[in-house]
């Protein structure tokens, strides 16, 4: 086994130094270490999406990297949308106004994708958003709710934006 890392990293702004075994993931740590379980664990593959979370601006997967590769990263999940006061972020509103979770268990991933996509391009066209949350799995949806919501999102953001 090797030895364990002091990994310093920060998540949803407050910083953090956790002791980790090398081959532990970002996902491990987030949900073991953090008690972040917003962040969902479900291929443990790269092939669904759950786990996204958003490293440094950017959707990354939690489950296919190792918690060491986020040394001194800015990480974000979804526990950081809402407000302290439990008010919903937009994009979280307007998954719940288009009806964008049914089981909710890919909802975590598809807020936090939706969110780096959002950010990274606030002017994509539904075109582009759903080719951009094609890269997530849900079982349930059909994903032309979770795409209305984020499109939604998208607009409302754009109409705000002087
Ligand atoms: Fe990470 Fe499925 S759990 S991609
Ligand atoms: Fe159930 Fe997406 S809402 S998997």
């Amino acid at each position: 086994m090797s030895d364990p890392h002091l990994l310093s990293l920060t998540v949803n702004g407050t910083e953090h130094e956790v002791v980790v075994e090398p081959r532990r993931t970002l996902s491990d740590v987030l949900r073991g270490d953090l008690r972040l379980t917003g962040t969902h664990v479900g291929c443990e593959h790269g092939v669904c999406g759950a786990c996204t979370v958003l490293v440094n601006g950017l959707p990354a997967r939690a489950c296919l990297m190792f918690a060491v590769q986020a040394e001194g990263s800015e990480v974000r999940t979804v526990e950081s949308l809402a407000s302290a006061d439990g008010t919903l972020s937009d994009l979280q509103q307007a998954f719940s106004d288009h009806h964008g979770l049914q089981c909710g268990f890919c909802t975590p991933g598809f807020l936090m994708l939706a969110e780096g996509v959002l950010t990274e391009s606030p002017g994509a066209d539904r075109e582009e958003l759903r080719e951009a949350l094609s890269a997530n799995l849900c079982r349930c949806t059909g994903y032309q709710t979770i795409v209305d919501a984020v499109c939604a999102t998208a607009a409302a953001r754009k109409e705000a934006t002087p």
